[in-house]
């Protein structure tokens, strides 16, 4: 099954909390990042994974490795399952989140690729391809790889082999999910579901898409 992840960077708990209430159903985790923790403080997150659904924290760590593993320390002290770090920093840094996670029974994920237009100023070119060999060194869980570059999500495929692929870009980025689900492990939609005027029906339409996993391995 390629899993539903919601990007839920609405700006109030409250929206959060409606909102994950009812699309949750729908889903299989939630990704939160700046804009909610900076709006709500991080005990969203205790208050969202309390509703059973697996946390994932979007901070994008890009820090030197004692910085990462303090950052990390915290997200898994919050009911977080995930979090996401950069793959640009080194070997060192995606380590500490790599093992903070790990020491917490838990799951880090790294960028190798953003999903928006100016992601190609510096992650084409090789920089993509080595931070997918470093995934695999670092024994990182999976990468986070573009839905809005179908093409590019497969060629990181091939380079990390069944660790998992988890997509952003689907819905208000222009990603098709037809085009994605088949690749990945998980599609991350966000305005597409939260902005919709029926949030549970959007989660539902994308919940279709679940059974295309592995059809374009
Ligand atoms: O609203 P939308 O569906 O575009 O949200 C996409 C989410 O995925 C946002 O939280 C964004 O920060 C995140 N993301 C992304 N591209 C990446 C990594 C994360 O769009 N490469």
């Amino acid at each position: 099954m390629t899993e539903v992840i919601l990007a839920l960077d609405v700006g109030t708990r409250d929206a959060a909390v409606s909102i994950a209430e009812k699309t949750g159903p729908y889903l299989d985790a939630i990704k939160i990042g700046y804009p909610l923790v900076l709006a709500a403080g991080l005990t969203i997150a205790d208050e969202l994974s309390a509703g059973g659904l697996p946390l994932i924290a979007d901070f994008k760590v890009a820090d030197i490795p004692n910085t990462s593993r303090l950052i990390a320390e915290e997200v898994f002290s919050h009911g977080f399952s995930g979090i996401i770090c950069h793959g640009f920093v080194g070997r060192d840094s995606v380590l500490a989140c790599v093992d903070t996670a790990h020491d917490h029974g838990g799951e880090c994920y790294v960028v190798t690729e953003m999903s928006h237009p100016g992601a190609v100023d510096f992650f084409h070119g090789g920089i993509a391809e080595r931070i997918a060999a470093l995934v695999c060194e670092t024994g990182a869980d999976g990468i986070i790889a573009p839905a809005t570059r179908p093409e590019r999500t497969q060629m990181l495929r091939t380079l990390i082999g069944t660790r998992k692929i988890l997509s952003p870009g689907v819905g208000a980025q222009g990603g098709d999910p037809s085009a994605i689900a088949g690749i990945v492990d998980g599609i991350i939609v966000g305005r597409a579901i939260y902005e919709s005027a029926d949030p549970a029906g959007a989660a539902q339409q994308y919940a279709q898409f679940r059974s295309l996993r592995g059809t374009n391995p």
